[in-house]
């Protein structure tokens, strides 16, 4: 399947289309549907690269922005830096993710949410964070990136519960990386959300920042892998 097409998804451990699993989501969902009926809102699956050196995780779909369009961070302003970044350190086709079926890729890239449904107010419970993490373990499990990208708090705590390590033992920090076991390298950044960057919480050039180090680390492993290859 192309990485940019949006046909029905079936189940599997990765991500559910049809998931009920939490209640007040699924609830919520269905009431967004009454009231804005050509919306997506339904769990948004996972866009980009099958094979990713980089997984971004994000927290949740926004209401207007990827529960409307399908895709993660797509239709919204949270996406637009992000976007860009992707597109300036070559992880995308194109800068600017339009709607679900617009002819962008990812490259060695793929970008997912810690939590697939839209959570009312944007704030997921705990209980909802702990429902979703069995598709983000499964996720990094099928799809072993070199390089996971935490957007916030939440996407990095959900990336150490999924992966059975101790909160404590990893403290989120914007432009932190953690050297987790396994050979999984976490990198944090603050959320990219409207919010931050309009109170300058996070600045495109902290972003760029971010994303250069990625890139690098990406690189990095790969050559390693490379050489590896070569003299064993
Ligand atoms: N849109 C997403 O898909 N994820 C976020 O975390 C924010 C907006």
């Amino acid at each position: 399947m192309n990485n940019s097409s949006q046909k029905r998804l079936t189940a599997t451990n990765e991500f559910d289309p049809d998931c009920r699993d939490c209640p007040r989501l699924s609830d919520f969902l269905d009431q967004v549907l009454v009231d804005y009926p050509d919306y997506f809102a339904r769990p948004v699956p996972s866009f980009g690269s099958e094979q990713p050196s980089l997984l971004i995780v994000g927290l949740a779909p926004g209401m207007h922005g990827a529960n409307r369009t399908g895709r993660p961070f797509t239709g919204d302003q949270a996406g637009v830096l992000l976007y860009q970044m992707l597109h300036e350190f070559g992880f995308a086709t194109n800068g600017e993710s339009i709607s679900a079926d617009d002819a962008l890729e990812l490259t060695s890239a793929r970008i997912t949410n810690a939590v697939k449904c839209l959570p009312p107010q944007n704030k997921p419970t705990g209980a909802e964070i702990r429902s979703c993490n069995r598709f983000l373990l499964a996720e990094i499990k099928a799809r072993q990136p070199k390089v996971l990208l935490a957007l916030g708090r939440i996407a990095h705590q959900a990336v150490l519960r999924s992966l059975q390590l101790k909160l404590k033992d990893w403290p989120f920090a914007h432009g932190a990386e953690h050297q987790l076991p396994d050979g999984y390298l976490l990198v944090d950044s603050y959320h990219c959300s409207r919010y931050n960057i309009n109170t300058r919480r996070l600045t495109e050039s902290m972003f760029r920042d971010v994303f250069k180090r990625c890139k690098q680390l990406v690189d990095l492993a790969e050559n390693a892998e490379l050489s590896e290859a070569q003299f064993s």
